[in-house]
């Protein structure tokens, strides 16, 4: 049976948005339409690379192409605007991580995605990592017994030519944040996965190696989850070369699952490859002790052979098409976004206001 083939559009055709593109154009299920820049060369280039019209306005191109979903990669505080013009045109959205910059950016393309009843998601592609999907697994069939400690680690590197690659790096204004905003999401995301609602987080964050730029590249946490357990996140940008990052989960009956996501410092598109596997670092399920090494070695071997760079956003972006063919919810919401996002206001408020920030957190 031939897949139906979802209209899309790529907005924003910058360093991610050509794995986005990529990606677009050659799923079967994605008939790619329409790719819109504020820079008109850059959405030309785009068009002739793969295919679609270029367009410089968010608005006329969403007119004119009639895309029934659109992936948007610009700048942080850039993703609410052109989200909710889709959205309230009854588009499907699927925006670069994190959903948003501020919490208020978040309701308001949450609720335009209700009022119109299109499909709100963020990218997360590290879920789609297999070791990460392993420990997911693992919770789900309680193997550790209820989680109840998680400790998030990102030992990582970025220099000063990374900030000066484009002039929205590096301030509050046009990138939200530092280390929690840019390279955190992702683990920030893992952690809620994994753990479950979120109670109140304590946090603190300060900038230790990067003189020359505004925001924190350093940040560290604690997370009361409403089950009772307990998390900490350490997230730096100041350790060079990059050392790896790592989520770990202990459990009630003592047992541990773990995943390095990154080794050394964790790629930049359009700049850097994923240059090592992910991999399980920690598997002390009882009765599968000798586990890991295998797990490794599967993993390992599977990195020989794909593209990991944009394997894993090739994956979520299409999972995120068969959504809204099939008509069920993507793996990733809006919801789950706005959570990442309330997690880093909250660590950005405890420590503006000396003390624990209690969840839902509020625009
Ligand atoms: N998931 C991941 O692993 C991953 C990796 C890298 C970047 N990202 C995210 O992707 C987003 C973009 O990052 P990047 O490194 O590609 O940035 P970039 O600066 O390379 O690209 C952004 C592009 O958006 C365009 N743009 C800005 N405003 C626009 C508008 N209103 N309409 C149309 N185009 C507009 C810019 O001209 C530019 O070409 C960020 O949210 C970033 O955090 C995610």
């Amino acid at each position: 049976m031939k897949t139906r083939q979802v209209r899309t559009a790529l907005i924003g055709c910058g360093k991610v948005g050509r794995i986005h593109a990529g990606a677009l154009a050659t799923l079967n299920c994605s008939k790619l339409v329409a790719v819109c820049d504020g820079h008109h060369e850059r959405a030309e280039g785009f068009a002739k690379e793969f295919g679609g019209d270029a367009f410089v306005d968010v608005a006329e191109m969403i007119e004119t192409a009639e895309p029934e979903a659109v992936c948007i990669c610009t700048p942080h505080p850039l993703h609410a605007d052109p989200a909710v013009l889709a959205l309230n045109a009854g588009v499907h959205v699927l925006v670069e991580k994190p959903l948003a910059a501020t919490l208020a950016d978040c309701d308001r393309m949450i609720a335009a995605a209700k009022a119109s009843g299109a499909t709100l998601s963020v990218v997360s592609q590290r879920r789609w990592f297999e070791p990460v999907a392993r420990v997911k697994a693992a919770i789900l069939a309680e193997k550790i017994g209820k989680p109840s400690l998680a400790v998030v680690g990102m030992f990582n590197w970025r220099d000063a030519s990374y900030y000066e690659s484009d002039p929205w790096r590096g301030r509050w204004a046009t990138e939200g944040g530092g280390v929690l905003v840019n390279q955190a999401p992702h683990q920030l995301d893992l952690l809620h996965w994994f753990m479950g609602e979120i109670e109140e987080i304590s946090g603190a964050w300060s900038n230790i190696n990067h003189p020359t730029v505004e925001v924190e590249d350093t940040a560290v946490a604690i997370v009361r989850f409403k089950s009772g357990a307990l998390g900490s996140i350490v997230a730096s940008l100041g350790q060079k070369p990059g050392l790896f990052t790592h989520v770990h989960v202990h459990g009630s009956n003592g047992a541990s699952v773990g995943v390095e996501t990154d080794r050394g410092a964790s790629f930049i598109a359009g700049v850097s490859s994923i240059a090592e596997p992910p991999l399980n670092d920690l598997w002390n399920v009882p009765g599968e002790e000798d586990r890991l090494s295998t797990f490794r070695d599967v993993d390992r071997n599977r990195f020989s052979r794909i593209d990991a760079t944009s394997h894993y956003h090739v994956l979520q972006i299409e999972e995120f098409l068969h959504a809204i063919i099939l008509r069920h919810a993507p793996a990733v919401s809006g919801e789950d976004g706005r959570t990442v996002v309330a997690m880093f206001t909250a660590i950005y408020r405890s420590q503006r206001d000396g003390m624990p920030v209690k969840f839902p957190v509020i625009a």
